[in-house]
């Protein structure tokens, strides 16, 4: 089983370069299903998650040339499947972006019921209640484990639909289904993250009519067809925040070239309230943690634009060596504390009760053999290696290389001592 291997080599300094946001990438993919006509996807990041996206596209009959490695460009004349691959699906649950597109195009979608994750059981009842209040028949046959999502002959035809929580995967579902039912849809209650917004900017390249995506209520007015057209991904706003946390955690500083401070601002504003200085420039985001007195402080984590839940477990790992006492507390996913057993293996003494962490704060870290629990967890323990005392092992890595692009190489290219071993 392959292996990231860590040893504390000091500060971190120098500049790394943020690629296209994972979180936008899937679904704008997802969105080139509702067109026979060529979409251009440029800056999407090499990662296992954009590979398993790109076959799920190819089983439903798109063709998509990954020939030049700055653009995918996506185009499905005829869709010969609606059914998603079992495979494929079971690796990763962002496949059930496609069932949007595909009912709204082809009038079904069979999808294999997603899979839960280490995070929580992540139900997609929202994204199934938005189908249904625009006019879709679901049926959930559990005995062979699908989803069945049908469009009667007249079509889809617009709703208003409540969220009863801001989902983003269900926003964006439910988003591209709307763009070719007839009428006008509403959101209310919509997530309100920078991906939404940039699928929102996608599909009205295409030629759909959407206003106000990035708000909690989304308007909506269906038309006949989309056409093809080229879309930049928007940066990768949690691999920015993974990077001000490695200049947080090594008390270093790194230029965090091509991010949108804009997208990042609860971490921003958390960091400084460390005693971490940042400096906003126009080409990016300036991290000194040098020769500071670090303070501690507590997160909460909220949908957008609330604090991340992706940052969660990278933060709980720079507070961990942060003099004082701090409070996480997790509101988005029921089970996102698993870092924390791994964490207390390094030494970190973190007790948890419910969705409430407390960090005693100022630990020395030792290293130790641990698991990657999650993407972000995973982040979060070589996170905590680079100031451990002795090499940290990081198993179970493929979470890691699901949603960072060049991980081990950028971190390299900070000063890092980190490998990735690919035996035991
Ligand atoms: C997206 O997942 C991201 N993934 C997640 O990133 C991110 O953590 C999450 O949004 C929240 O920001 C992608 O975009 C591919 P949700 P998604 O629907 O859409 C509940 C990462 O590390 N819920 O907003 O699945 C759900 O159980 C990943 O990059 C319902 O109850 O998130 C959860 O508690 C991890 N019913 C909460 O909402 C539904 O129908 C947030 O889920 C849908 C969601």
């Amino acid at each position: 089983m392959a292996k990231i291997l860590v040893n504390n080599n000091g500060p971190l300094h120098g500049e790394v370069t943020i690629s296209g946001a994972k979180n936008s990438v899937l679904p704008l993919l997802a969105a080139t299903l509702l067109t026979k006509e060529t979409c251009v996807i440029e800056g999407a990041p090499d990662l296992v998650d954009v590979k398993v996206m790109k076959d799920i596209l190819r089983g439903y009959g798109a063709t998509v040339d990954d020939s030049n490695k700055d653009e995918l460009r996506v185009s499905t004349e005829e869709i010969i499947s609606v059914e998603g691959n079992p495979e494929l699906v079971g690796i990763m649950r962002a496949s059930i972006f496609t069932m949007g597109p595909l009912i709204a195009r082809k009038g079904k979608a069979i999808m294999p019921l997603p899979g839960g994750c280490t995070i929580g059981k992540r139900p997609i009842d929202l994204h199934l209640k938005g189908f249904r209040a625009l006019g879709a028949e679901v049926e959930e046959d559990y005995e062979n484990g699908k989803i069945i999502v049908t469009v009667p002959e007249t079509g889809l035809k617009g709703d208003v639909i409540y969220l009863d929580f801001p989902s983003v995967g269900a926003t964006e579902n439910i988003l591209m289904a709307a763009t070719l039912a007839k009428g006008t849809t509403i959101i209310e209650n919509a997530a309100k993250e920078p991906e939404i917004i940039d699928l929102a900017n996608l599909l009205n390249k295409m030629g759909a009519k959407i206003k106000s995506a990035g708000t909690d209520m989304i308007r909506i007015e269906g038309v006949e067809k989309l056409s093809g057209s080229v879309h930049e991904v928007i940066p990768d706003r949690i691999e920015t925040g993974t990077f001000m946390l490695a200049a947080a955690i090594t008390r270093g500083d790194i230029f965090i070239k091509n991010a949108l401070p804009g997208h990042v601002r609860p971490v921003i504003a958390k960091l400084k309230e460390c005693n971490v200085n940042i400096d906003l420039t126009p080409d990016g985001i300036y991290v000194d943690a040098r020769n500071k007195n670090l303070i501690a402080t507590d997160i909460k984590t909220l949908p957008y634009p609330g604090f991340p839940t992706d940052i969660q477990s990278p933060f709980m790992a720079f507070l961990t060596t942060v003099e004082g006492e701090s409070v996480v507390r997790e509101t988005v996913f029921e089970n996102r504390f698993m870092h924390v057993v791994e964490l207390n293996r390094m030494g970190a003494e973190i007790s948890t009760e419910n969705r409430e962490a407390i960090i005693p704060g100022g630990k020395k870290l030792y290293g130790a053999k641990v698991r990657a629990t999650d993407l972000r967890a995973g982040a979060a323990m070589v996170l905590a290696g680079l100031v451990a005392t002795g090499t940290t092992e990081v198993s179970e890595i493929y979470h890691i290389e699901r949603g960072y692009e060049n991980f081990v190489e950028k971190f390299k290219s900070l000063g890092a001592d980190i490998m990735k071993v690919d035996h035991d």
